[in-house]
């Protein structure tokens, strides 16, 4: 409830930041591209929302629309007739596209928040560094993989970073945003401005693995997993004990499905690679089980618990 009345106050005050992020493109449909892009859209920018797949674009504007009512309920309740209007106005704000390129000719800012491959992310900075217009940033919502690694690909090495959502999208206040070695004080100031405009609060973190939030999460995570696999505790009394002993609002197993367990695999096996003495990273048996029978959490139907297939 109280997360609400917050994204409500943020949402109102927007207007008055000075932003001069007008079109946003977000490239990636999924789960974080579609909030990020539902949040732009309610702060009143011009989005492009782009994936591959016009099945995934199709998905991410039902579920946009769903999350918009969601807000509009809370935002509007004594009044249907603008709730109604505020989801028509920002879902008017979204366009979608299944090509990069060209939706990137007019952006003031790219956001990626496409598969965790750096393979795949230089090519997509490639193009985008050659299609944006000279004045557009480009960010990473990447989670886990190096900002400076992501951008070595661009001409405009003053111009990228870092922005980091958490996921819902819509719900989670926390903006992380982070510089490149080489980004320049205008492009932060940029930074730090759009994300005040989509409501959220930021913060700063240098281009270190997880930055602030999932380094700290991530581990934890982890360690909740081999409390399990060591069976000192059972998946629903270590969630128990995290939310009533600790305040959380979910378990670190049920978040752990919640992001997903392949998401979490990911992550700490390329951590585990980059730093092989730090035992914190170390690769976790049941983890990777779990992960190569496809139970991979909510997104699977199964993970440390069973989900109902929406
Ligand atoms: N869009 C809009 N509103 C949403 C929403 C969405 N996608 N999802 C939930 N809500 C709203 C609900 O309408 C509800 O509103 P109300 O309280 O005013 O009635 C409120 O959020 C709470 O939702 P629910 O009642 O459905 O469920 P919960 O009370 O259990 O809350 C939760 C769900 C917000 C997800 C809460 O459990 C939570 O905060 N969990 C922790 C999430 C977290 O830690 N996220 C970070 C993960 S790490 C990450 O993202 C980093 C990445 O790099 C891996």
């Amino acid at each position: 409830m109280s997360q609400f009345r917050i994204i409500a106050k943020n949402f109102s005050s927007s207007s008055a930041v000075q932003n001069a992020i007008k079109n946003v493109t977000i490239i990636g449909g999924g789960l974080m591209g579609s909030g990020i892009a539902q949040v732009s859209a309610q702060a009143g920018q011009n989005v492009i929302l782009v994936d591959v797949s016009s099945d995934v674009l199709e998905k991410a504007q039902k579920s946009i629309t769903a999350n918009l009512g969601r807000v509009a309920k809370k935002i509007y309740k004594d009044n249907p007739a603008e709730g109604e209007k505020f989801v028509k106005d920002s879902l008017a704000k979204i366009k979608t596209s299944t090509d990069p390129v060209a939706a990137s000719k007019s952006a003031d800012l790219v956001v990626e928040a496409i598969v965790e491959n750096l393979g795949i992310k230089h090519e997509l900075f490639k193009k985008l560094d050659a299609a944006a217009p000279p004045h557009a940033i480009l960010a990473s919502n990447t989670s886990s993989l190096s900002i400076n690694k992501i951008f070595s690909v661009v001409s405009r090495k003053d111009k990228i970073g870092g922005l980091h959502f958490f996921n819902p999208v819509p719900v989670m206040r926390l903006l992380e945003v982070v510089r490149g070695a080489e980004t320049s004080e205008g492009t932060y100031q940029t930074m730090m401005a759009w994300g005040k405009s989509v409501g959220k609060t930021c913060i700063t973190c240098k281009d270190t693995p997880g930055f602030v939030v999932n380094r700290l999460l991530v581990p934890y995570i982890a360690e909740a997993v081999r409390l399990l696999e060591r069976g000192d505790a059972s998946a629903r009394d270590i969630d128990i004990a995290m939310k009533l002993g600790a305040g959380y609002p979910m378990g670190p197993l049920e978040l752990a499905d919640y992001v997903g367990l392949d998401t979490n695999k990911f992550i700490l096996d390329g951590w585990h690679q980059d730093y092989p003495d730090q035992p914190l990273f170390n690769p976790i048996p049941l983890l990777n089980k779990l992960v190569s029978e496809g139970k991979l959490g909510v997104k699977s139907g199964e993970g440390f618990y069973k989900y109902e297939k929406k």
